[in-house]
């Protein structure tokens, strides 16, 4: 008995296609179904041998029917499609919807890094005594980085084991004190002042990071001692850390300072932790820029800031401070 597709069948075929499209609910699925039906070598398409078969019709009637039967599919198909991407676009709409009735994103109130705020502080105190605050800069020459502060040329700090050197001349600073030459460069004595600000060493452990702040102060005026010098310095770690702390000033050795010394400050565990370098302007310094050593006289210091917070907050470890840590640098509020 042979089976021959009629004007019937095809309709029947045609429904078969339709219930396919109407039930998927998923776009690429339902063009694996157009394809399956209508693709170039789909059923309805005239590479399909058996279907040629079946139709016992001339070519040309043949070649209509299946005209009319994938054009019939397409317009299923197309319909269907317009219907998927409509729900997507919707289901996207209602996903995305804003409720304006919902509370607002609390935004949270910055504060400042507990590093700013030591140097706030200690501003503080020194501007309350007639220092003036000086800008530095961070990039600097070998001349006021070194040759000016008297630092000899074969001192080990100028090597690149401890300077970042960019090039033969040119440096990060690795302190702040190339700023007291610039000022005495550019200022008549009287001078008073403080300048703050980071400074840059090959260094990194517990209690050092490579970029680090310091704290330069100077006086150049006549008759300045080592007891103005050291009331100002004891006056200042009283003035930040509390009266009970244990302090100590001892005898060390910097180029440009005659004599030198460091401050040790007792920490909550029972150790000394130097937090600055002073000592009274070496007078090769003054005579280096021109300033007359046997008319004035000079003290000078630099503070370790990131010393004074390690003692004022605490802390342990000096990295804490530079990781970024939200959670650490909130309790600092
Ligand atoms: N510049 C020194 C350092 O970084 C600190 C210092 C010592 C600064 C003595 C001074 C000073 O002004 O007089 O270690």
């Amino acid at each position: 008995m042979s089976y021959h597709v009629n004007i019937l069948n095809i309709t029947f075929l045609i429904n078969t296609a339709q219930n396919k499209i109407k039930k998927c609910n998923n776009i690429k699925k339902l063009e694996l179904i157009k394809t399956y039906w209508i693709g170039k070598s789909g059923f309805f398409s005239k590479k399909n041998i058996i279907l040629n078969k079946l139709i016992p019709y001339s070519n040309i009637i043949k070649n209509n029917i299946i005209k009319y039967a994938s054009l019939k599919i397409k317009n299923i198909y197309l319909e269907k499609k317009e219907k998927l991407e409509n729900k997507k676009i919707r289901s996207k709409i209602s996903k995305d919807k804003i409720d304006v009735s919902l509370p607002g994103k609390k935004s949270e109130l910055g504060t400042l890094h507990p590093i700013s705020k030591i140097i706030l502080y200690a501003e503080n105190f020194f501007q309350s005594l007639g220092f003036s605050i000086i800008l530095g800069n961070e990039i600097e020459s070998s001349f006021y980085n070194f040759d000016a502060l008297n630092v000899p040329k074969n001192h080990p700090s100028r090597t690149k084991k401890d300077t970042f050197w960019i090039d033969k001349n040119c440096l990060l600073r690795t302190q702040t004190s190339s700023v007291q030459i610039r000022v005495m460069q550019s200022q008549n004595p009287p001078l008073k002042i403080i300048s703050s600000g980071r400074v840059y060493r090959n260094d990194h452990d517990k209690t050092h990071t490579p970029m680090f702040h310091q704290m330069e102060g100077l006086i150049i005026d006549y008759d300045v001692n080592l007891s103005n010098l050291k009331s100002i310095l004891y006056n200042f770690c009283y003035y930040l850390l509390g009266e009970n702390i244990k302090i100590r000033f001892r005898p060390t050795y910097f180029p440009f300072t005659q004599p030198s010394a460091e401050i040790d400050i007792m920490n909550q565990y029972g150790k000394w932790i130097e937090i600055l370098g002073c000592g009274l302007v070496h007078p090769n310094v003054l005579n280096n820029i021109n300033i007359n050593s046997n008319k004035y006289s000079g003290l000078a210091f630099g503070i370790g800031i990131e010393r004074l917070a390690m003692l004022y907050y605490r802390l342990s470890d000096v990295r804490l401070l530079f990781m970024n840590n939200l959670s650490f640098l909130k309790q600092f509020k």
